[in-house]
């Protein structure tokens, strides 16, 4: 019967089509071909009134037959296909987990930031307070109530960037002294580190923007050898025990008696070399005992109370200890510069 035997025919090629395809797509492709509404086993169902009736359900079931073989075919062979598929990407995408892992590169503390932290405890281990204040300030807090009236020649010699008539870019830190001692009553013992600008161009000494640490002790019977024990202290722990130190007549209007200090310098150790001019020592930074008018300015007794005050820049400190030569590169952050601060 040439019907049937063409339906035999379709189902041996058919399956031994599906058997022999090792594609996902190839198989799609397959059932359209076969069982699609235009396929193969569509269109011999067709065939049907062909055939004499009464071999027609025979026919049909044998269509449907065919049609579940074909379907289950398929589906086997698909998810054999998806398994050998999924196995293959296994072995492709294995990850040895006992392997080391990959190093990230560890930062390390900019060099001011490290200054800063060791002067910081420094004074800290002594009972210090650290301070914090804006850096756009009242002229006021700025110069006025540090005896800096708007006439004085100091002002001249801080270069001031003004944002208006009476608020500048801070010149210095010692406003903060000035709104600490408006908040709070002594006894005072702070330092206040931050940054300060001056209207400077910039070449390998100077910069319009840098870094200070200032500090303030008032109390009852603050003298001068107070401010001399703990400067020494704090320069002694910061340069070496073996520093010598030496306190020269200075002038601040904020100060009565002022005075700026040398240190042996780190560098030559006080042999003289390059980094002293031959000095064997180096200024260091600049102090005083408070003024009574400031202390009467921010509301204190200068009858009663007493008070220090000392002031370094602390780009210039990290300048000698590291044997930097141009204060640029302590703003320009070059990753290899940095890097040999680690
Ligand atoms: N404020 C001074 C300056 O910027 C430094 C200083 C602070 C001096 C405190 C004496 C006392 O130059």
């Amino acid at each position: 019967m040439n019907a049937f035997s063409g339906l035999d025919e379709l189902e041996k090629s058919a399956l031994l089509e599906i058997e022999n395809s090792h594609e996902l797509s190839e198989l799609e492709a397959i059932r359209i071909r076969l069982l699609g509404k235009k396929g193969e086993l569509t269109a011999a169902l067709r065939g049907m009134k062909d055939i004499p009736e009464q071999d027609r359900p025979v026919f049909g079931r044998r269509v449907n037959e065919i049609r579940d073989r074909i379907t289950a075919a398929l589906e086997s062979k698909i998810s054999e296909l998806m398994r050998a598929e999924k196995e293959a990407r296994l072995i492709a995408e294995k990850v040895d987990i006992t392997l080391p892992g990959k190093k990230q590169p560890i930062g390390g503390l900019h060099p001011l930031t490290r200054i800063y932290y060791e002067i910081r405890d420094i004074f800290v281990s002594m009972g210090f307070d650290v301070m914090d204040g804006p850096e756009v300030e009242y002229d006021k807090y700025n110069f006025e109530m540090l005896n800096i009236p708007t006439d004085h020649p100091a002002r001249d010699t801080q270069d001031t960037v003004y944002i208006s008539d009476d608020i500048v870019l801070r010149t210095h830190t010692s406003p903060v002294q000035i709104r600490t001692m408006l908040a709070q009553k002594p006894p005072i013992r702070m330092i206040c580190p931050g940054r300060v600008y001056r209207s400077d161009d910039v070449d390998a000494t100077h910069s319009p923007i840098f870094n200070q640490i200032e500090g303030l002790v008032v109390d009852r019977g603050i003298s001068f050898a107070n401010l001399k024990d703990t400067l020494n202290v704090f320069l002694k722990e910061f340069y070496g025990e073996d520093t010598v130190t030496k306190f020269r007549p200075g002038h601040f209007p904020f100060t009565e008696p002022s005075a700026e200090v040398d240190a042996t310098c780190s560098k030559c150790r006080g042999r003289g070399c390059p980094a002293c001019k031959g000095a064997g020592m180096i200024e260091v930074l600049g102090c005083g005992m408070v003024h009574p008018q400031v202390l009467r300015n921010c509301g204190i007794d200068p009858d009663e109370y007493s008070g220090f005050a000392f002031g370094m820049g602390l780009d210039r400190l990290a300048n000698i200890k590291y044997g930097i030569t141009d204060i640029r590169l302590l703003f320009e952050n070059d990753i290899r510069f940095l890097a040999q601060f680690r």
